[in-house]
């Protein structure tokens, strides 16, 4: 029998809803949250109330598009968090509401776990690779900056985290200084691409291990920024695709140099990366480069899978369904895990 499974995601600022049957993919809805575009960053009473109300609509266009009826539903998955408590709130209950209403099981979701799980997903049409186990995955996004290791679907290891800032924290912050709305890392990408990377150089971080460090970047990158512009007001706009460029690889030699050494230690070949960071066109240059040279077996997710969905929420419930690990109506989000 097939197992069809829906997905919601509110961990953030986008309500998603997804319905996956059997591993496949039939529909991924994402509504984002243009309101805080102005604010310079999510604010969280903000994101709750646009959650909630998006949550119905979302769902049903998820249900639609699939051709699935509400009644084929075998489960449905939610993010447990980490994330914002109040926006993990509204997906948490309207998963135990559809759970109850339809009386199929409720099943938690590490939002960590479910973005590595990305690379699981078919799609009609997609080659449909996949990775093997272990495998060894670089989380970047704007609430995480990991190395993690899948042992099995189910079964994952973090190997390395950020002490600080996260890689699209910094992508952002930074571009924040230079007047770029939030979230900044899209148009870095872009500028960067015209721009020279070696044109100004910042601080890397000396953190021992497989951890990670973006506040001492953030600062050098502030105060050049403020000494250059005493000399010269409109260094900025001047610069922009120069600053861009250095900025990115920056930061991409941070996050590589990282993944590279955790493959040398644990040698695994099996690697991937994930998260909204992992649209980066110069992480993905910079890690497809180093695969070719190291024989690493890469993968890079889809870029409509690279930011926050419920695609993956939904693609890990349907590997704790098969492996009946479902959870009571009494369980809780939580904002760290
Ligand atoms: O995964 P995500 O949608 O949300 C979190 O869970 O945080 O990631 C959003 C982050 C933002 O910091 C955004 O600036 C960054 O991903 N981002 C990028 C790019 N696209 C999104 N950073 C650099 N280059 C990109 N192309
Ligand atoms: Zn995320």
């Amino acid at each position: 029998m097939a197992v069809t499974i829906l997905g919601i995601e509110s961990s953030c600022d986008d309500t998603s809803a997804s319905v996956v049957r059997d591993g496949f993919l039939l529909s991924n809805l994402i509504a984002g949250q243009e309101i805080h575009r102005s604010y310079g960053g999510v604010v969280p009473e903000l994101a709750s109330r646009a959650h909630q109300a998006n949550i119905v609509p979302v769902v049903d266009q998820a249900l639609k598009k699939a051709g699935v009826g509400a009644g084929e539903i075998n489960a449905v998955a939610f993010t447990r968090g980490p994330g914002l408590l109040g926006s993990l709130l509204v997906g948490t209950s309207f998963a135990k509401g559809f759970s109850l209403a339809r009386e199929i099981p409720l099943i938690e979701v590490n939002h960590l776990q479910a973005h590595i799980l990305v690379h699981f997903i078919r799609q009609d049409g997609s080659e449909g690779r996949l990775p093997g186990f272990p495998f060894l995955c670089l989380l970047v996004s704007g609430g995480h900056t990991q190395i993690i290791v899948l042992k099995s679907h189910l079964e994952m290891e973090i190997l390395g985290s950020t002490i600080d800032d996260a890689a699209g924290e910094a992508f952002d912050k930074c571009g924040k200084v230079m007047g770029f709305p939030y979230p900044a890392g899209p148009e870095i990408d872009r500028l960067a691409a015209t721009g020279n990377k070696k044109a100004f150089t910042f601080a890397r971080p000396h953190i021992r291990g497989l951890d990670f460090s973006f506040s001492g970047l953030k600062t050098s990158f502030l105060y050049f920024l403020r000494d250059m512009l005493k000399e010269d007001p409109a260094f900025i706009d001047r610069n922009k695709p120069d600053l861009c460029a250095s900025l990115q690889s920056t930061i991409v030699n941070i996050l590589v140099s990282r993944l590279v050494k955790a493959a040398g230690e644990t040698g695994i070949r099996e690697i991937g990366i994930a998260g909204g960071v992992s649209a980066n066109s110069g992480l993905r240059n910079a890690v497809t480069a180093e695969a070719a040279k190291r024989n690493w077996n890469l993968f890079l997710p889809a870029l409509s899978f690279t930011t926050d969905n419920a695609a993956m929420i939904a693609i890990t419930g349907y590997y704790k369904y098969l492996a009946r690990e479902f959870s009571g109506q009494d369980v809780i989000p939580l904002a760290r895990i």
